[in-house]
């Protein structure tokens, strides 16, 4: 049984679970390990995993979920890289922690514009974003291939 799941900002010492995670839930898109510890590692990005502790039993953590901020200070921008949650903790409100931390990392950042960009065939992380104040301001026609899926840029922030 889960107690608790717990934020922490990652380390490269969490990006194997961190691929454990990405590889099957990304498919063909996923990222290599190594491009996912570059930027893990880069003091210009903020990754947090989200850890399922299990008090009762003494288990080791395990990490259900991460996600990844880009904001080099003084930019005044920031994007988000990257989110997921196991299937078996959706629909839970993981995904809007994991999205609030970013946003509040971002802000400390004096990040004034967040961009990501998502699948136009995945509606539920549309949803999650326009609930935070995320709005549609591009779509790249195809851009998804090779089934050919637009991609929806959003964008929360100042000049909106
Ligand atoms: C997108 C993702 C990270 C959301 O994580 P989650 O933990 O399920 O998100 P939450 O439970 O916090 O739900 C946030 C919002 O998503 C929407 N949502 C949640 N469950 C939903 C469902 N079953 N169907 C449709 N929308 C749903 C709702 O708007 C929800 O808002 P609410 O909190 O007011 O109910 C998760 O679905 C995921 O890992 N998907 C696969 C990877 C992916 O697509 N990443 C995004 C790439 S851009």
């Amino acid at each position: 049984m889960i107690d608790s799941i717990v934020l922490r900002q990652a380390t490269t010492d969490d990006v194997p679970a961190i691929m454990d995670i990405e590889t099957p839930v990304f498919a063909g898109e996923a990222w290599s390990f190594e491009a996912m510890a570059r930027d893990v590692g880069d003091t210009n990005c903020f990754y947090l995993v989200a850890e399922a502790h299990t008090d009762a039993l003494g288990g080791e953590p395990t990490v259900v979920g991460y996600a990844g901020l880009l904001a080099p200070r003084g930019s005044g921008d920031g994007d988000i890289q990257t989110i997921a949650v196991l299937p078996e903790f959706r629909s839970s409100g993981l995904g809007r922690r994991l999205m609030t931390a970013l946003l509040d990392e971002a802000e400390a950042r004096n990040a004034t514009r967040v961009f990501l960009e998502v699948r136009a065939d995945n509606p539920h992380a549309i949803s999650l974003y326009a609930s935070l104040g995320f709005e549609e301001i591009a779509v790249r026609p195809g851009y998804y291939q090779p089934e050919g899926v637009d991609a929806v840029i959003m964008k929360k922030g100042a000049d909106l």
